[in-house]
């Protein structure tokens, strides 16, 4: 069974729901507020857990000394998430403020909070969890440093690394040569390949032409145009995406993440197929943790085509 440790963001999401995205200048009512798990380590360490066959995953990371903190340390372990790799540091848990509209497209600000405080120390002695693992799995919240070094202990100990760097902010060359893996939307791929990527053909365009920079595999997830797939073998395949209604589409791309991690470290020949599905499940629903699916509601979709009653599911 592929063990999968994921370094990166906790977050408290605070979610605003809205008719439609305030523009610049304007006030807009929220219809419904919550406040709930999220940030992109943490929901990829989530959805890693309830994709894979023993229901785990492990996280290096940190929160804040306020309540939230604990909160999350306490959700995280309910879903499995091992958390020996997680520390409290002085001051607050990151923050992110997402508004999502009748649509069910999100703009999010973040407030880094202890994310930004994790440090190169910080990953040398969380090492021995990731080493031991099959793959180790990254996005681009926490400080670029952090992020090399744990690639490169990752390199090192024959681990492979998945990057998924988004925000886009603050990325280079140097994190993509130490990317065995990387899962990028449009907008992250048309950064990198330096034109844009609008359609399905352009998508395996970019997989193709990444593949020439480092990473072994690349993925550019569409939306609802699908994914594209390239590989350094030559391979290459686009999946479609599943037709599902959209309530919420935060965490939709860390569910993908997460569950493309365990599907490739089990050698699924359906990991893109899977990973799909888990997050087209995510969209169905609201919040970002909240709406990760598990393994059994995965392979419902995958096998029906129907969406799982979530009551009877494991875990709800
Ligand atoms: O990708 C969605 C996540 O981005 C949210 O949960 C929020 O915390 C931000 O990190």
């Amino acid at each position: 069974m592929p063990n999968i440790c994921v370094v990166g963001s906790v977050n408290m999401d605070l979610i605003n729901r809205v008719g439609h995205h305030p523009l610049a200048g304007q006030t807009v009512r929220a219809t419904a507020t919550d406040y709930a798990p999220g940030g992109k380590g943490a929901n990829q360490a989530v959805a890693a857990a309830r994709a894979s066959k023993d229901g785990k995953s492990f996280l290096v990371g940190a929160v804040g000394s306020d309540s939230w903190g604990l909160q999350l340390f306490t959700s995280l372990q309910a879903s499995g998430v091992d958390t020996r790799g997680l520390v409290t540091l002085e001051g607050d848990t990151g923050l992110a403020v997402v508004t999502v509209d009748a649509a069910g497209e999100n703009t999010i600000v973040v407030v880094p909070g202890a994310n930004a405080l994790v440090t190169r120390q910080h990953i040398e002695t969380m090492a021995k969890l990731f080493v031991q693992c099959d793959a180790l799995v990254l996005q681009n919240e926490i400080p670029r440093e952090v992020t090399l070094r744990a690639m490169e202990l990752a390199q090192q100990n024959g681990v492979w690394v998945l990057w998924n760097p988004s925000p886009l902010e603050n990325v280079d060359e140097e994190l993509l040569k130490l990317t065995d893996l990387l899962v990028v939307n449009q907008t992250e791929a048309a950064y990198f390949v330096n034109h844009p990527v609008a359609d399905v053909a352009e998508g395996e365009a970019a997989a193709q032409a990444l593949c020439q920079q480092g990473p072994a595999v690349v993925v550019v997830t569409l939306g609802v145009k699908g994914v594209a797939y390239a590989d350094v073998f030559g391979n290459a395949e686009t999946v479609p995406a599943f037709s599902v209604p959209v309530i919420d589409t935060t965490g939709a791309g860390d569910t993908f993440v997460g569950a493309f991690a365990v599907a490739q470290m089990e050698g699924r020949p359906d990991a893109l197929r899977f990973a799909a599905a888990a997050a087209a499940l995510t969209v169905t629903r609201p919040g970002a943790q909240a709406a990760i699916p598990t393994r059994q509601e995965t392979e419902h979709l995958l096998k029906t085509g129907g969406l799982p009653d979530r009551q009877g599911e494991q875990g709800w």
